[in-house]
């Protein structure tokens, strides 16, 4: 086998891990922090809820992303898991500056100082616990502070794609 193949294989095997994760099917989040007055905000799909009690939730963040330090040093973090209505803002989160990505967004910011994006399901205001790394990604793993939610039907996510899950 050459070099080339090796190559070739080594992608088909990404592409076949990654078809096989995205068989897991999720609901879809917006996290928010605000580190020294400024506000963040990631799409995000790894979230997963922890423990009951304490109230702990976790999320992942790739180390590529361009705010890999903000999240992982920051004290806190919002996850709010998106209505099925908020399709849009899933897509406005997962790209562009963070101007854009509030700019025209119905906000409420909570008492922790970050953002509540209005009429998401429902979301979970956390303080930070524990960071880990983890291969090309971190965990982050928060103590739940304030939370609430709504009844509405949430955003999915299966095989790469928005889905209904209602
Ligand atoms: C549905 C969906 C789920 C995502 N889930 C995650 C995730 O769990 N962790 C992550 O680091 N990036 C995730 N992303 C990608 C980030 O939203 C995106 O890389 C980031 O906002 C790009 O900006 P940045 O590189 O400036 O951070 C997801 C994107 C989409 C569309």
């Amino acid at each position: 086998m050459n070099a080339d193949a090796n190559l070739n294989l080594d992608a088909l095997n990404k592409q076949a891990l990654k078809n096989a994760m995205g068989c897991f099917a999720t609901g879809v989040t917006v996290v928010t922090t605000n580190v020294d007055g400024q506000d963040f905000g990631m799409t995000c799909n790894s979230f997963n809820t922890v423990s009951l009690d304490p109230a702990m939730v976790l999320w992942s963040i790739r180390r590529a992303s361009t705010n890999f330090d903000i999240y992982t040093r920051a004290k806190g973090y919002t996850v709010n898991i998106l209505a099925a209505s908020q399709q849009e803002d899933a897509m406005r989160f997962a790209k562009g500056t963070q101007e854009e990505r509030f700019d025209g967004v119905d906000l409420r910011r909570l008492q922790s100082g970050r953002l509540n994006l209005v009429g998401a399901t429902a979301w979970f205001d956390c303080e930070m616990h524990n960071v880990v790394e983890a291969g090309d990604h971190d965990i982050l793993i928060g103590r739940v502070l304030s939370f609430a939610s709504n009844g509405a039907a949430p955003l999915g996510y299966l095989n790469g794609k928005f889905v209904d899950l209602a």
